[in-house]
């Protein structure tokens, strides 16, 4: 399943952080590596706060500095951040085997910089800017990939 929106807000792309939660749930899924992907400042950790909010959790801040952060709410959720990530030793050193295999979400920003080391069967997340003139200063284009569900 694709769905592609355009967003004019912070809040919008967090409540499309809480569709695909939603849209997860309701298809039973309570397991799978989503990749947050786009350049700096798109709002990745904005999507994922909401997406992290569905499931009751608050206050999701961006893992840049202790690369992941771990929450539990009615689902576990693992939120990398691999900006600062280049090579598989670093990533044992956080478990990050044990954690995909693991129950839960897995929310990877910057999962570019770990491509050889992803699962199958991602559900990847694209977020550009439309524009960069201050009338286009919030706008988003987001696709969400889901090939786990059929269209
Ligand atoms: N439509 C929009 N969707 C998301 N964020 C927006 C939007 N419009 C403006 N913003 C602003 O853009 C910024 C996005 O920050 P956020 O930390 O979510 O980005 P990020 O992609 O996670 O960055 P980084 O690569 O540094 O981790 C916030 O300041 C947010 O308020
Ligand atoms: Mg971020």
């Amino acid at each position: 399943m694709r769905i592609t929106e355009r967003t004019h807000s912070t809040d919008e792309t967090e409540a499309l952080g809480k569709l695909l939660a939603k849209l997860l749930e309701d298809n039973k899924i309570s397991s799978a590596f989503i990749a947050m992907r786009g350049e700096m400042g798109v709002g990745k950790t904005a999507f994922t706060r909401g997406f992290a909010e569905h499931f009751g959790i608050v206050g999701v801040k961006s893992p840049t500095y202790t690369v992941l952060n771990e929450h539990k709410g009615r689902v576990a959720i693992h939120h990398f951040d691999f900006y600062r990530i280049s090579d598989a030793d670093e990533l044992a050193t956080v478990g990050y085997d044990e954690i995909i295999e693991g129950d839960g979400f897995t929310v990877g920003e910057w999962s570019e910089n770990i491509e050889d080391m992803l699962p199958d069967d991602i559900i990847t997340v694209t977020i550009s800017r439309v524009g960069f003139d201050l009338a286009q200063e919030n706008e988003r284009d987001i696709e969400i990939n889901i090939p786990m569900l059929e269209a």
